[in-house]
């Protein structure tokens, strides 16, 4: 016990440095000699940039594990769907997800390959209070680790991704969720998978639910054996908003707006529900659909927390016509909605906003061959 306080003392310190802008060389040099001054200074560096993700501030990380954790809100959210059982997360990281599954959960079996994060699993369980927890390193596919999990009601893996990869598919996830099936059998599993990956490439009877936070897509959740319930499911988080079905998806593409224009969450567009969206939300038109942006608008305005909504103000085919407008109307910082990269972004934002002296900010939208100035009313 007092080593782990010790060690909380100097990962501290080096929070404290870091703010300070002190090298990373200073910084290790710095470090008690009890400790690996690496390790500390990577632990602090991932607090630093937790933000939000997490309630609790003295949480384990490495960069690897902080980055594939999965958020508060969605751990949460998947732990409300799924409780009362006894779930072996056998590709834990961290621990984030088993830890808000044990909040809803009889028992969490947590493995993983990687010693230090079953380390780090197990300190951020005692952060987070959680007491019904048991935790092993080793390889989920040997038969050591299988002849403990194998006596869980659920099998749940996040596997971990190659960084960079063209196309993701699941034989190259780790631990594939097709090797996993092989050696654990004909039961419920959970699959935590890139959203990224074509529905093609996911086995017909898994229950695909792709959860967006705040309109980006972050997560698809595939429920396995009796855990299926429909064949695709959108969440909005935070508002819990859901769209599902099981027929094949189809819907209005146009090429002409109206007096309402919408960005839409990323999960309908990768879940295929827009038409489900449609369906819901009578008067509603899609003018764009893509993995960048899916576009849509209407008459009259429309709530959803599927949909951030702008009223539109003026279009025209010539750029020059809208700046006029934005200056006539007092605007003087503009949003650009379109797909570009950050150096064209900048370098067309700086143009339109350096002849405009107003104070009003506005979004500007480029939708079928029409600049479109909005005003943000969500
Ligand atoms: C994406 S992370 C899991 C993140 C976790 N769900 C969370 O919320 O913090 C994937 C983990 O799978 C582990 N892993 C990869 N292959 C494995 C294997 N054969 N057996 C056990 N764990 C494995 C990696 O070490 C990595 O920590």
């Amino acid at each position: 016990m007092r080593e782990f306080v010790d060690m909380e003392k100097e990962i501290e310190k080096a929070i404290v440095l870091i703010r300070r802008g002190y090298s990373k060389d200073r910084i290790i040099k710095k470090i008690h000699k009890n400790f690996d001054a690496e390790e500390i200074y990577e632990i602090a560096k991932c607090r630093i940039k937790i933000k939000d993700k997490f309630s609790k501030k003295e949480l384990y990380f490495d960069t690897y594990g902080l980055r594939y954790s999965t958020p508060e809100i969605i751990g949460r959210y998947r732990a409300e769907r799924i409780k009362d059982y006894r779930i072996a997360d056998i590709s834990c990281g961290v621990g984030m997800q088993a830890i808000f599954f044990a909040c809803t959960n009889r028992e969490v079996l947590c493995v993983d390959i990687d010693k230090r994060r079953i380390e780090y699993a197990k300190r951020n369980a005692e952060a987070y209070g959680v007491k019904n927890m048991k935790f092993i390193s080793g390889d989920c596919c040997s038969d050591e680790i299988y002849n403990i999990a194998k006596n869980y009601d659920i099998i749940f893996s996040d596997p971990a991704r190659k960084e960079e990869e063209k196309e993701r598919n699941l034989r190259n996830l780790l631990p594939s969720p097709l090797k996993i099936m092989e050696k654990y059998g004909k039961r419920d599993y959970i699959f935590d998978l890139p959203p990224q990956i074509s529905q093609d490439k996911i086995p017909e009877g898994w229950e695909k639910e792709y959860i967006s936070l705040n309109g980006s897509i972050r997560r698809l959740t595939a429920y396995v054996g009796t855990l299926y319930r429909v064949d695709r499911r959108a969440v909005a988080l935070p508002s819990g908003e859901i769209l599902e079905s099981n027929e094949e998806d189809t819907f209005t593409l146009k090429s002409e707006f109206s007096d309402y224009v919408y960005i839409v969450d990323e999960a309908p567009y990768y879940a295929h529900l827009l038409g489900e969206l449609e369906k819901k939300y009578s008067g509603l038109w899609y003018v764009a659909t893509g993995k960048r942006r899916t576009l849509a608008s209407s008459h009259n305005l429309i709530k959803s927390p599927f949909l951030r909504a702008f009223k539109v103000l003026d279009y025209s085919k010539d750029l020059e016509d809208i700046i006029k407008f934005l200056q006539k109307e007092n605007f003087g910082k503009v949003t650009l909605r379109m797909s570009l990269d950050p150096r064209e972004y900048w370098k067309i934002r700086g143009r339109i906003e350096r002849e405009l002296n107003g104070e009003d900010k506005a979004s500007l939208f480029y939708i079928n061959g029409f600049y479109v100035a909005a005003k943000d009313v969500t």
